[in-house]
């Protein structure tokens, strides 16, 4: 069985994939790692764990020595609005941490995964329908990391043969960790609202189309892709997936046929509205299906459905 390295267990991506990832390769084999140490709850008691700092390559690479790993799942980020408030520590966390992976990596012949972002695309790129291969000139500091983060990764690849894989994941939703200081924030955010106050107040105007995904999708092709054969991939840094692509009155309306009184007004975030409007509409993931299988299972109808079932259950509504 392989070991697993989780760094960035604590986040958005990390708090759920560390379990996930611990029911298919065995408990024992992933070693759940973040800054903020020790971990608590489940994290700490599932399995291994221990304290590591991305912007420190030795915290790596004790770990990978002592654990014996074979892949390093690197979830270190800084989100994009974030970000442009220190866009030092968001380059510095970003790139810093990629680089350290990949170094440590290359040196213990590990397989790394690292996500991209829609957050990679910027204002020049085709926004509906965005291929796979086109042009990435990101205006924010975390699209540039992102940019950075998947050429590095193919350099290592083909210069060194590090096995590097990776996705432009979409805004992710989820029910269990809470993002911050993302773009894409705003469509968790209104799943809690709506639950608890019963409405909304939307940073993005009507209209910001985005692509979205649910979690259970993100953590399946995560491990889909890691798991692929290596011979059918002609791409590896990074995929192009996605599961829907909406804009704030579709998820509102979604919302609405389950709590009729739920309610949405608009104020805008500037820079969050900057940023969302420099992203893809929706991408084309056509070229994630054909090398290596991808195909989401839930869209905005079925997505709803379990959110808002989880949520009501945990706030008593
Ligand atoms: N969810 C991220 C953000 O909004 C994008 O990948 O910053």
């Amino acid at each position: 069985m392989k070991n697993i390295l989780i760094i960035g267990a604590c986040g958005q991506i990390g708090s759920e994939l560390t379990p996930f990832l611990r029911n298919i390769y065995g408990t024992d084999h992933v070693v759940a790692a973040d800054c903020i140490y020790p971990l608590k709850g489940d994290l700490a008691e599932s399995g291994p764990s221990c304290k590591i700092d991305a912007t420190n390559p030795q915290d790596i690479a004790d770990a990978v020595k002592k654990y014996n790993i074979d892949a390093i799942y690197n979830l270190a980020a800084i989100l994009s609005a974030k970000a442009e408030a220190n866009p030092m520590l968001g380059w510095r966390v970003g790139v810093g941490a990629v680089l350290n992976c990949l170094e440590v990596a290359r040196e213990n012949h590990c397989a790394l995964f690292t996500p991209s972002s829609i957050g990679a695309f910027g204002p020049d790129t085709p926004h509906d329908n965005t291929p796979q291969d086109t042009i990435q000139r990101p205006k924010t500091i975390y699209g540039v990391t992102k940019v950075t983060g998947e050429l590095i990764s193919d350099y290592y690849f083909k210069r060194f043969g590090v096995d590097t894989r990776s996705v432009r994941f979409p805004g992710l939703i989820s029910n269990v960790t809470l993002p911050g200081g993302g773009t894409t924030d705003y469509a968790v955010d209104i799943y809690y609202a709506a639950v608890k106050e019963g409405k909304f107040t939307c940073p993005l105007k009507p209209g910001t189309f985005l692509d979205m995904m649910y979690m259970p999708d993100a953590l399946r092709a995560t491990v889909e892709l890691m798991e692929a054969d290596p011979a059918k991939l002609v791409h590896r840094n990074s995929f192009n997936i996605t599961a829907m692509s909406f804009e704030p009155e579709m998820i509102a309306a979604e919302i609405k046929k389950h709590i009729p009184s739920f309610k949405m007004d608009y104020q805008l975030d500037e820079l969050r509205q900057g940023i969302a409007d420099s992203w893809p509409n929706k991408m084309d993931d056509s070229v994630a299906r054909k090398e290596w299988g991808w195909a989401p299972k839930y869209d905005l109808q079925t997505m709803t459905v379990d959110m808002l079932e989880v949520l009501k259950k945990r706030f008593n509504k």
